[in-house]
C-alpha cells in the first residue's frame, strides 16, 4: 500500500490528477445540494417581510451607517445572551439584503433592540445621544425628525426585494405607499388591513409629530421591530451555549 503510495508522492502529474479529482468530489458533495435544496434556512415561527416603513427605515439605517458601529448579530456565548437575549436565528436576517450583521461594536448590538427603550427614548437618544448616555461616541441624527419621509417610491422598493427572493405579495405591493403613510398613524383607516398584511406590524406616531411622516418614524419603527418577529417561546437558548 505505502510503496503505490510512493508511486503518487513521485510523480507530480499523478499527484496533481488524484488531488484535482478528490477536491471535485468533495466541491461536488458541498456544493451541489445547494441548487436543488428549497431552503438551507431552518424555518421558524413569526418572521415575516417588513412593511414599508420598516423597510424605509432600514434603508436609513445602511444609508446613514449605523451598521458600521451596531452589530445585529448576537453569537451563541453566555455573556452575549444574557447581556442581548437569544442568539440570532439565520431565519431572523432571511429577508435582508444585504444583512446587517456587522463586523465592528462600537456601539451595543441592536438584533433584539426592538421594544426595550420607548419611542420617547429613541428620539432622545438619536437627536443627542450624549444627553442620554453622557460618554457616547454616536454622532447626533437630529435631522431625521425633520426630513419628510419619501413615500411613493414604497412599492418599487418592495419589488426590487421580491426580486430578489422577498416574498412580497401583489397585495402588499400595490398597496406598499398607503401601508408605509397608516403605519405611522393609529387612526389611520387602512390599520387594520395593514396589520392583516404585517402580522405584529407596531401602528402608532413613532417621530413624536403625528402630523408629519418623517424619516424618523421610519428609523423608530425599524428599531422597534428588531428582534420581535420571532417566536421564541419554543427555543432554548441554554441548550446552545458555549
Ligand atoms: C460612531 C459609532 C456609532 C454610530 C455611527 C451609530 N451609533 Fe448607535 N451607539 C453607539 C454607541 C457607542 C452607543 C452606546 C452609548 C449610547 O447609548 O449612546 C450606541 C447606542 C445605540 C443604541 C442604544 C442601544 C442599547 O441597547 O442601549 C441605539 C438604539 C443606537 N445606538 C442606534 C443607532 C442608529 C439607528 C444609528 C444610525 C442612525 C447609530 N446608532 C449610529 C455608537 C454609534
Amino acid at each position: 500500500m505505502i510503496e503505490k503510495h510512493e508511486k503518487i508522492e513521485k510523480s507530480a502529474t499523478l499527484l496533481l490528477i488524484l488531488s484535482f479529482l478528490v477536491v471535485t468530489i468533495g466541491g461536488l458533495v458541498e456544493i451541489a445540494p445547494l441548487f436543488y435544496l428549497q431552503n438551507t434556512i431552518e424555518k421558524v415561527k413569526g418572521m415575516r417581510p417588513y412593511t414599508p416603513l420598516e423597510l424605509a427605515g432600514r434603508n436609513i439605517y445602511i444609508r446613514e451607517g449605523c451598521y458600521l458601529c451596531h452589530s445585529q448579530m448576537i453569537r451563541p456565548f453566555r455573556d452575549e445572551v444574557e447581556r442581548y437575549g437569544h442568539y440570532s436565528l439565520a431565519a431572523e436576517s432571511m429577508y435582508d439584503h444585504p444583512f446587517q450583521w456587522g463586523s465592528k461594536r462600537t456601539g451595543p448590538d441592536l438584533a433584539r433592540v426592538g421594544n426595550r427603550y420607548s419611542d420617547a427614548w429613541h428620539r432622545q437618544h438619536l437627536k443627542n445621544p450624549q444627553s442620554v448616555v453622557p460618554e457616547s461616541v454616536m454622532p447626533r441624527y437630529a435631522f431625521l425628525a425633520d426630513t419628510p419621509l419619501r413615500t411613493d417610491d414604497a412599492a418599487m422598493h418592495l419589488k426590487t426585494n421580491a426580486a430578489i427572493g422577498v416574498p412580497y405579495t401583489a397585495d402588499q405591493i400595490a398597496n406598499a405607499t398607503a401601508d408605509m403613510i397608516a403605519q405611522g398613524d393609529a387612526d389611520s383607516e387602512t390599520a387594520e388591513a395593514l396589520a392583516a398584511r404585517y402580522p405584529k406590524a407596531q401602528i402608532r406616531d413613532f417621530d413624536g409629530n403625528p402630523k408629519r411622516l418623517t424619516e424618523m418614524d421610519a428609523l423608530i419603527a425599524y428599531l422597534q421591530m428588531l428582534g420581535t418577529l420571532v417566536d421564541f417561546s419554543s427555543y432554548k437558548a441554554e441548550e446552545n451555549l458555549r
